[in-house]
């Protein structure tokens, strides 16, 4: 489904949840709710750009339902502790409903028994933790996406390009040597995309080779350190399978500081549609992307915590499990950039 598409249909279930029959929202008679988040790290591209929709977004339902709005985001800075921390305050500050990703998915222990002791719901986001953990606790949800997915998408649009230009096989052995760049370690998006990316562009019957891999944690300049570093080696490499656009568009900047001509790039792939990666693609120096449909998330991740914190009813929302809202992925190449690029 085309970016447009989704986002009228999100816009559409929000119109029906927020104002059912032309009525205002049914909330209880509050007037005011405050929603609290906490980032891992707030410098990541791609929740840097999520959160934007998502102040935009609660700008929206401000006007639209007359309810005073307030956002607050916090960054903890990729510290566990501080974001158990920061938890605490915003129940203190008496916040309505927190939006959590988590810094460390296997930790998320303090956050839920302060928010249930409190009685405050948490919506989880982007980074996942384990079922059992969400089930701890009524009031305890998850918006994302299916990992899986874009492993899958990201392998089908690099075997796609590869049995379409038999030139990215630059030294003509019938083999792709290839490198991936992989974000954190045991986050889940991470494990999944490389494991299926890989093994999606293996059962297409392309043979790779693999040059090595990398681990970058999702950030653009660390993806360039470490291609310079994979260059000085003068090893041969013609395809690059990147866990996120940052981090592709960290290849391409190692690239270019060399000061290769586009057209004698390895091929690259990422995976998330931020701004500069849509731009990469249009431009012809990364070859396709998976959109991380942020606007999605940021919209549903919305609508669930004005719902929650306004104590209306969320069973009209289509969540998976009663817990899970999980937007799905999209191709991006050349030929669909512009309707990408166009919504920005
Ligand atoms: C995104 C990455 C991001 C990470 C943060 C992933 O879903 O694709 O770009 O850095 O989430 O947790």
């Amino acid at each position: 489904m085309g970016k447009k598409v989704l986002t009228i249909v999100l816009i559409g279930c929000l119109m029906v949840g927020l104002c059912a029959c032309g009525k205002k929202s049914t909330n209880q008679g509050k007037s005011s709710i405050k929603i609290g988040v906490t980032l891992y790290d707030q410098y990541d591209a791609f929740l840097g750009q999520m959160m934007d929709f998502f102040e935009a977004y609660a700008e929206k339902v401000e006007k639209d339902t007359g309810v005073t709005v307030t956002v607050e985001i916090y960054n903890a800075a990729a510290s566990q502790s501080t974001q158990n921390d920061q938890v605490e305050e915003m129940i203190e500050k008496n916040f309505d409903v927190i939006c959590v990703n988590l810094v460390d998915r296997t930790d998320p222990s303090s956050i839920i028994d302060a928010a249930e002791k409190a009685n405050v719901p948490v919506v989880f986001f982007n980074r996942e933790l384990v079922e059992e953990d969400l089930q701890r606790w009524d009031e305890l949800y998850y918006v994302g996406a299916t990992a899986l997915e874009s492993g899958i998408m990201e392998g089908e649009l690099a075997a796609d390009y590869c049995n379409h230009h038999p030139e990215v096989d630059k030294n003509r052995d019938g083999v792709i040597q290839y490198v991936v760049l992989e974000g954190e370690a045991g986050h889940q998006d991470a494990i999944v995309r490389t494991e299926y990316s890989v093994s999606t562009i293996q059962d297409a019957g392309i043979t790779l080779e693999k040059v090595d891999n990398a681990i970058a944690n999702w950030n653009r300049d660390q993806a360039k350190t470490q291609t310079l570093q994979l260059l000085e080696q003068k090893k041969n490499i013609e395809l690059y399978i990147c866990n996120n656009d940052a981090m592709a568009l960290g290849v391409i900047d190692a690239y270019e500081s060399l000061e290769y001509d586009k057209k004698n790039f390895p091929a690259i792939f990422g995976i998330d549609g931020i701004d500069e990666g849509l731009s990469a693609v249009k431009e012809e120096s990364m070859v396709a992307t998976v959109y991380n449909d942020k606007e999605g998330q940021a919209e549903a991740m919305l609508e669930l915590a004005y719902r929650l914190a306004t104590n209306e009813s969320v069973s009209d929302m289509d969540l998976l499990d009663g817990k899970y809202i999980r937007l799905p992925y999209a191709k991006v190449d050349s030929e669909n950039v512009d309707s990408y690029l166009t919504t920005e």
